[in-house]
């Protein structure tokens, strides 16, 4: 069935979060040729914000915060802010387009999902320019076809993710956490690394993936230096091998106010868990004097993607 939502003049704006994996357990390559994943995430805050508005075609423009390349952002039909819109127009059968405006506070390939939430992003601005109210359970699996990300910048907090990383459930937690988040001045591929992890294992058996439980009862409690213990990443090897740099600023997690370090995702991006917002800031603060950088603190978890201001008559 087509639908032809009215043409409705205004905007939509939506925040989304970046993600970082507190564990994150690869195993086996799957017959889809995605590796099983079994992960922690959680939403930390530095956001993209998406803004759509009406139009007769899809179309899209990116910017950034300051610190930030868009060297790595494509700007035609593969952004995933476009294959999104175009996804729940296809699946509602809409006959619109939008005008979709992408700001950039996550970093770009980054290992930090930051596509991810353009995507998830997008899904929820289009939903709501359009006025479809598509069930969560149907907005969930659409974020599922656009990437394994995708899913949890919908729902934030934190969380189990299974599958090839799009099944999230949510975990129960107390507290929140402070994070320095070093970013890389290049980013890196996550295929790249999901290929440099294969070379690393190759010929050996790989187990299914699991959470360790020590983090889960970590966070359970809020156990700062337990869960700064716990932090793990089955890709960090690799993502080492291809940036071997990060070793040195990865081992400065023996300084104080940090109870853990590790490589964000597929990486480059570095995160070093601190006790308190004011330990994170003179973390970051060192961490620049020592000309690394850029440097950001982001607080974890918070909430996922979000409409924060729509001039969509009738919607919000
Ligand atoms: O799902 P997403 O588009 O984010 O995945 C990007 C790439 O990362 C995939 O094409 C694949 O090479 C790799 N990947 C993987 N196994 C996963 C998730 C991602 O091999 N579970």
């Amino acid at each position: 069935m087509t639908r032809r939502p009215a043409r409705r003049s205004g905007t939509v704006t939506v925040t989304a979060p970046a993600k970082i994996n507190l564990s994150l357990g690869v195993g086996p390559v799957r017959s889809d040729g995605f590796h099983a994943l079994a992960t922690v995430y959680q939403a930390v805050g530095l956001h993209d914000r998406v803004t759509v508005r009406d139009a007769e075609e899809v179309s899209m423009t990116v910017r950034a915060a300051a610190r930030l390349s868009l060297e790595d952002v494509p700007t035609d039909g593969s952004n995933i802010a476009v294959r999104a819109a175009l996804l729940l127009a296809e699946h509602h059968g809409v006959e619109r387009g939008v005008g979709i405006e992408i700001d950039k506070g996550i970093p770009v390939a980054g290992g930090m999902a930051g596509g991810s939430a353009d995507g998830a992003a997008t899904l929820l601005a289009c939903d709501h320019l359009w006025g479809l109210q598509t069930p969560r359970e149907e907005l969930l699996e659409l974020a599922g076809v656009l990437g394994s990300d995708v899913p949890f910048a919908l729902v934030g907090g934190t969380a189990i993710g299974s599958g090839r990383g799009e099944v999230v459930t949510p975990l129960l937690t107390r507290g929140s956490y402070w994070w320095v988040v070093l970013e890389s001045p290049r980013g890196l591929s996550t295929p790249a690394v999901y290929r440099e992890f294969d070379v690393l294992h190759a010929g050996a058996e790989l187990d299914a993936p699991e959470i360790p439980d020590e983090l889960t009862q970590a966070l359970r409690g809020h156990d700062v230096a337990a869960v700064g213990a716990a932090l793990c990443n089955d890709l960090q090897p690799a993502a080492l091998r291809l940036r071997p740099e990060l070793l040195e600023a990865l081992s400065s997690s023996g300084s104080d106010g940090v109870h853990g370090a590790v490589v964000s995702g597929s990486g480059p991006s570095c995160l070093f868990l601190c006790g308190s917002r004011r330990d994170a800031v003179s973390v970051a603060a060192a961490m620049t004097a020592r000309g690394l950088g850029p440097v950001s603190c982001a607080p974890g978890p918070v909430a996922g993607a979000r409409v924060v201001a729509s001039t969509v008559a009738g919607v919000r």
